[in-house]
């Protein structure tokens, strides 16, 4: 299936954000990686799905110092192995990716995931396509089509004012995971890091270096807990699912 039979899969996992937005909402000020949807912690949850592709090789968790011992503590709980590991978090979401790909012992075909801590719903098949992506072109995103128009605006003291309308044909919304091979992230980091520049994603490092990105298709499911509500919803897509079965 993949084009190198030595080619190795590694996954890095930022989470070492403070969730500042979901701690004005109704939950408690625990960042919310660590908060729990269906009785498992969200880390844990978003570790376990890649944990459950057999083509990984290690997923490496970019946490604080000073909650490393709550995250060793919640991975024993959760049984979740060997494979997983950790490294020191930074002060942004780019530089705790940094740390752990500085951490990494790859080679340059080796492909290297990025999946937001706090997108607990990644399923199997999504990531599966996203690692065949990746081995056939280099560098690939999951990427959500987008369903309303969308507006370019200018910022103003009392909102926004409309600039233009960006056919929405031509936009995806950008989920992770996010990958490439490992050569070419390591440079695109280089990069990013020697002109000072600082991306929400890894795409928006790939696509300045010159790396032609593709994208997976994506999935609602997939989101990002930000706010407060987001973990009932979580809780909510997890009841369909089970109810499925
Ligand atoms: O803040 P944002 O929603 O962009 O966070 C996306 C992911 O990046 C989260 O999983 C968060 O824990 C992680 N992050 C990080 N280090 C930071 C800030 C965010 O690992 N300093």
């Amino acid at each position: 299936m993949y084009t190198s039979q030595v080619m190795r899969v590694f996954v890095i996992i930022p989470a070492a954000g403070i969730g500042t937005r979901m701690a004005a909402g109704v939950h408690s000020a625990a960042p919310k990686q660590f908060l729990s949807v269906g009785g498992v912690p969200v880390l844990v949850r978003s570790v376990k799905a890649f944990l459950d592709v057999a083509s990984v090789d290690a997923v490496c968790v970019a946490v604080r110092g000073t909650e490393r011992e709550r995250v060793e503590a919640q991975m024993q709980e959760f049984n979740l192995g060997p494979r997983v590991h950790m490294v020191e978090g930074g002060s942004n979401r780019q530089e705790s990716v940094g740390n752990a790909l500085t951490a990494l012992e790859c080679d340059d075909d080796d492909v290297v995931l990025v999946h937001d801590a706090v997108r607990p719903l990644i399923d199997s098949a999504t990531i599966e396509r996203t690692i065949e992506a990746v081995a056939k072109h280099g560098a690939a995103i999951v990427g959500l089509p987008a369903l309303d128009t969308i507006k370019q605006v200018e910022r103003t003291a009392d909102g926004a004012i409309i600039t233009s309308t960006i056919p929405r044909e031509r936009v995806v919304l950008a989920q992770t995971p996010q990958g490439a091979n490992f050569g070419l992230l390591q440079r695109a980091f280089a990069e990013a890091e020697a002109d000072g520049f600082e991306g929400t994603d890894e795409a928006s490092l790939l696509e300045r270096a010159g790396v032609e990105v593709t994208v997976v298709p994506g999935s609602p499911r997939n989101f990002k807990i930000t706010q407060p509500g987001d973990i009932e919803l979580a809780e909510f897509y997890l009841n369909q699912t089970e109810g499925a079965r």
